[in-house]
């Protein structure tokens, strides 16, 4: 028995409950202009909210599009971008049915996969999300660090886009660099008005520097400095702080990092979304000028058709290995699956390892070894020539990454 009710957010509740999550993540409630410039994107397919009689306390909300997976094809998923409960209502089980209502809705709507990135790490594995994918923060000293000698960098020329520009052009800028990573979604027509124009229009700070090749525009960065100079340290240079980067490819992404490294008054870059195998240490003439501060989780990723979702990647070529999938939420997906090369299918043979599906979220697009999280006690080997096999099958050749925080 409970006192709070759990059930879809109805078209004319959506800014109250919007509200909730804002005061959830210790934001203010949106100006009626604010909520103007967003209204129509703030959908409720897929959004759950919690009520006290009329009142909500709670808000689960999502919506639609599409995830690279490893080989390249692309599948529809949920990107869950708002979780929260309401401070006076918190550790009551509020957060849990709500999730436990969206499972259900995507598992129903034949959903394959759900995804989000989390405010604390805590919150999402007893849910059957696993870290998916991982990011890298770096921090550049600029003055000293300069491109090596020999780098490939394309052609071309980098130019700003006015605020105004910048709203209109940026949804085509990002499908011009294509989605090329595992990991990498679609940002739908929603995601801007929430995500990108904010910043990078009239109102923003940030300045949005597209570069132009042969083709036309094919990357570009967006950045804000802040200036950081005192009266006792009158030489301290700005900081440069990347929001958004993104190129077609590595020559372009060369480029882009060129212009950075130019702009003047600047002692320090700080760039927190890169992906963990970013290339730009070994681009500099002296590697230590690029710092790692941090490597942490990204998407958090919930398989929630198992099989579907298994048959949509490809694998590296090694014989099949037979895993045990253990889904307490979605009991229709435990069971035995025999992946490899040549597909996927449901098996009766003995398993090789052993996982719950918050694990296979971690392995879904090749991020971790499964022998890491074997040495973690996240799987459990049954028999030793399947986690070799699988050490194969599941990795990528380049780190999967997002890119796109929701
Ligand atoms: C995170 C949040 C949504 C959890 O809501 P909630 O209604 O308190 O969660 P529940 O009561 O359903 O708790 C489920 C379990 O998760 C645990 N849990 C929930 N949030 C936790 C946190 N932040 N840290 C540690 N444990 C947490 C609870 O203790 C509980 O465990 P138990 O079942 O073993 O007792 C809520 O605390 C919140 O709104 N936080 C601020 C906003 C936020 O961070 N949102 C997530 C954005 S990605």
């Amino acid at each position: 028995m409970t006192d709070f009710d759990v059930r879809p957010v109805a078209d004319d509740e959506r800014r109250e409950t919007l509200a909730v999550l804002l005061q959830s993540l210790h934001g203010k409630p949106l100006t009626d202009e604010e909520w103007a410039e967003i209204d129509s994107a703030w959908k409720t397919e897929g959004s759950f909210a919690a009520f006290d009689g009329d009142t909500p306390i709670g808000l689960a909300h999502s919506f639609g599009t599409e995830l690279v997976v490893p080989g390249g094809g692309t599948i529809e998923v949920a990107a869950v971008d708002g979780i929260g409960v309401r401070a006076d209502w918190t550790r009551r089980g509020v957060h849990t049915a709500m999730q436990h209502a969206q499972l259900a809705y995507f598992a129903e709507r034949g959903k394959i996969l759900s995804c989000l990135h989390a405010s604390e790490t805590t919150i999402y594995g007893r849910f059957g999300y696993g870290v998916g994918t991982r990011i890298r923060t770096l921090r550049i000293e600029r003055p000293a660090a300069r491109l090596r000698e020999g780098v490939p960098v394309a052609e071309g020329h980098v130019r700003f886009l006015s605020p105004e520009e910048a709203v209109k052009q940026g949804p085509e800028l990002y499908r011009r660099v294509g989605l090329h990573r595992p990991g990498m979604l679609a940002r739908p027509g929603n995601w801007w008005p929430t995500m990108f124009n904010r910043d990078a229009g009239p109102q923003g700070r940030y300045r949005l520097a597209v570069h132009n090749g042969h083709d036309g525009p094919d990357g570009y960065v967006l950045y804000e400095t802040v200036e950081r100079a005192t009266l006792e340290d009158p030489e301290k240079g700005a900081l440069l702080r990347v929001r958004d980067f993104h190129a077609a490819t590595p020559e372009v992404e060369n480029a882009l990092w060129r212009f950075l490294l130019s702009v003047d008054l600047v002692s320090a870059i700080h760039v927190r979304t890169r992906p963990v195998d970013d290339a730009l240490p070994l681009l500099l003439n002296d590697s230590r000028h690029a710092g790692t501060l941090a490597v942490e989780d990204d998407l958090w990723v919930r398989l929630i058709d198992v099989e579907a979702a298994l048959a949509a990647r490809t694998y590296g070529a090694a014989a099949p290995v037979v895993i045990e999938v253990t889904d307490d939420q979605l009991p229709g997906n435990t069971g035995r699956y025999e992946v490899g090369p040549g597909g996927v299918r449901r098996s009766d043979e003995t398993a090789g390892l052993r996982l719950g599906v918050d694990v296979l979220g971690m392995l879904y697009l090749g991020e971790w070894r499964p022998a890491d999280l074997a040495r973690s006690g996240r799987i459990e080997v049954l028999d030793a020539d399947s986690l070799a096999r699988a050490d194969v099958l599941f990795p990528t050749a380049v780190h999967p990454w997002c890119g796109t925080p929701f």
